[in-house]
């Protein structure tokens, strides 16, 4: 035999010389939940390890991140009930909980990346991204780029880097940009949730959230899984309206969307490795089925191969700690 491949598999010198992908704690986005109150540290039950934190231990987790070479942070608020309202109004309050949390991490991190969510499911009482027609049920597109345009100044004002729309709408993106920059935030960064499908994988994260649609589902703005083409005319949209970043969500059942975002567009690919996805990685190792570190690592390899640039992760803890030794 001239070939023999193996020859290139023979010891792991060899093998991390010819390696084709590296993975870096600076590539990772560790998504957190947010509560009101002081002290406060609430398991999630769907995703074992991660709690919900109120705002002075969600500092003390982001330093943790931060000393552990994960410098970027994703800020997801649950909201009190009894301020969620058909308009949403809390998404843009300046003394929310939303925009409280942006400023204790940047006070006190000033050099972390602070990505906030753009969305008004958390803040709905119909628990849909857009507002609804109280009539008809239908989520009405045009009115709610006024509130998401609302949020991200919002946000902006709190000290955000970045604003990631996860919303679905359609003009979003370009609506988001203007809002921006009419007040003068022309560095703040709009990684756009892109190409985002209407899956099954989120339901740990409405568990978190308690976020959950009261009617209807989301398959009005989010993708039929079906589709690949569609990504690919979301993506030309949020390209040209501005976007920085593109996002794929989820991401290890779409590693096929993520590459051939890459091969398309030159602007940077993101992957949001979701809820769901990190809650049978739990269960599956909780029942002793397989390697928990193994394959967390193998998964996140898995992304940067397809062509993330970025990594959205409820591992990036762990795993940075894995990648530091
Ligand atoms: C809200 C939002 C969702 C997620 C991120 N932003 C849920 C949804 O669209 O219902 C899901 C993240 C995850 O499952 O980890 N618009």
């Amino acid at each position: 035999m001239m070939i023999r491949p193996r020859r290139n598999r023979q010891n792991e010198v060899i093998r991390s010389m010819v390696r084709e992908n590296f993975l870096s704690p600076a590539q990772l986005i560790a998504p957190l939940f947010v509560i009101e109150g002081k002290d406060q540290k609430i398991p999630i039950k769907s995703m074992p390890g991660y709690d919900r934190l109120s705002i002075d231990k969600l500092v003390t987790e982001a330093k943790e991140l931060y000393s552990l070479g994960v410098k970027s942070v994703a800020l997801f608020p649950a909201i009190n009930d009894n301020l969620k309202t058909a308009n949403a109004r809390e998404s843009y309050n300046s003394e929310g909980l939303n925009a409280r949390a942006i400023r204790a991490v940047k006070e006190a991190l000033p050099d972390m990346m602070v990505m906030g969510d753009i969305a008004l499911d958390p803040y709905s009482s119909d628990g849909h991204d857009g507002l609804v027609d109280p009539k008809t049920g239908e989520i009405l597109n045009d009115a709610t780029l006024e509130v998401l345009a609302l949020q991200a100044i919002c946000e902006a004002k709190a000290g955000v880097d970045i604003v990631g729309p996860s919303d679905m709408m359609d003009g979003r993106v370009g609506f988001i940009r203007d809002a921006l920059d009419r007040e003068g935030f022309h560095n703040t960064m709009i990684m756009s949730y892109t190409a985002k499908y209407a899956s099954g994988y989120y339901g740990p994260f409405r568990d978190a959230l308690d976020s959950a649609p009261k009617k209807g589902d989301k398959k009005t703005y989010q993708m039929d899984p079906a589709n690949g083409e569609e990504a690919l005319r979301e993506a030309a949209l949020d390209e040209a309206e501005g976007a920085d970043i593109l996002m794929v969500k989820p991401g290890l059942p779409y590693l096929d969307i993520i590459y051939r975002l890459k091969q398309s567009f030159t602007l940077p690919i993101a992957a949001y490795n979701v809820s769901g996805e990190y809650a049978m990685v739990k269960a599956a190792a909780q029942n002793g089925w397989i390697d928990h570190d193994k394959v967390m690592m193998e998964n996140l390899m898995c992304f940067r191969r397809a062509g993330a640039d970025v990594i959205l992760t409820y591992h990036a803890k762990e795993a940075a700690r894995l990648l530091n030794n």
